[in-house]
């Protein structure tokens, strides 16, 4: 494991930039593990800037998000995919046929899931780009969640629901259930690249750097069993104050 503290927010975001533009560079065609939230915000505005600037192509990158709420209606502002649009898709020269996210919107959602264990079987992510939940969580992989879980409906958490709660009205419109990709398949990436921002998440950080192994109910720790983590975070979260 590869552990950076940044001193603040923009610079864990251009360090984290770089790692990802090197790796678009390196290959002909890339397949980017992406996630949402204020996370990994600030590394898209990088990439972004990088795009403008002419120093970045998306043309040969195909991208695989870990989650979407289930219940949102197609286009709504708070949905992930509209995320990603408005954070980088609509932003660079992706084709927007090559961005994928569990299918919420099929009438059957085992076969949804099924369908996108299978694609992401078939397309081994060069890099897995993750955020981290307060209580532990990956993707939407909450605390509970075995270590071989492939993508599947979660039931989200009451402390998730509120963390999210900040970017709805009310609480009451917060999505309870979403479709995540399982810890197995985040696992799969070649590398791993975890962001983490705020001191709220210090302590699920601490479990994870303290690598005692896997407790499910801090679903980071799986992160411990991968040959090529990077983590960077703020001082804040590293510190706790
Ligand atoms: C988002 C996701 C979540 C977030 C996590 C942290 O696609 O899968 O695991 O990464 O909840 O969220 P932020 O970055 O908003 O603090």
């Amino acid at each position: 494991m590869q552990l950076i503290v940044k001193p603040d927010y923009d610079t864990m975001s251009w360090a984290a930039a770089k790692i990802v533009v090197n790796i678009i560079r390196a290959n002909t065609k890339t397949k980017l593990g992406l996630a949402t939230g204020s996370s990994p915000q600030g590394l898209y505005g990088q990439l972004v800037e990088y795009y403008y600037e002419r120093a970045l192509s998306f043309s040969r990158v195909e991208t695989f998000n870990l989650d979407e709420y289930i219940g949102l209606p197609h286009g709504h502002p708070l949905s992930y995919r509209y995320f990603m649009e408005t954070n980088l898709f609509k932003k660079v020269n992706i084709d927007i046929g090559k961005t994928n996210f569990p299918d919420v919107y099929n009438a059957d959602l085992s076969e949804a899931c099924s369908n996108y264990s299978r694609m992401l079987k078939e397309n081994v992510r060069d890099v897995q780009i993750l955020g981290l939940g307060v209580n532990g969580h990956i993707g939407f992989n909450e605390p509970g969640t075995g270590i071989d879980t492939k993508t599947h409906v979660v039931e989200l958490q009451k402390s998730t629901i509120l963390a999210n709660s900040r970017f709805f009205n009310s609480i009451e419109e917060v999505p309870k259930t979403a479709i995540t990709m399982g810890i197995a398949e985040i696992l799969e990436a070649e590398k791993i690249l975890l962001l983490v921002d705020k001191k709220t998440k210090h302590d699920a950080l601490i479990k994870l750097l303290a690598e005692g192994g896997f407790d499910s109910e801090c679903p980071v720790t799986a992160l411990q069993k991968h040959k090529n983590l990077t983590v960077i975070c703020t001082r804040e979260a590293f510190d706790g104050n």
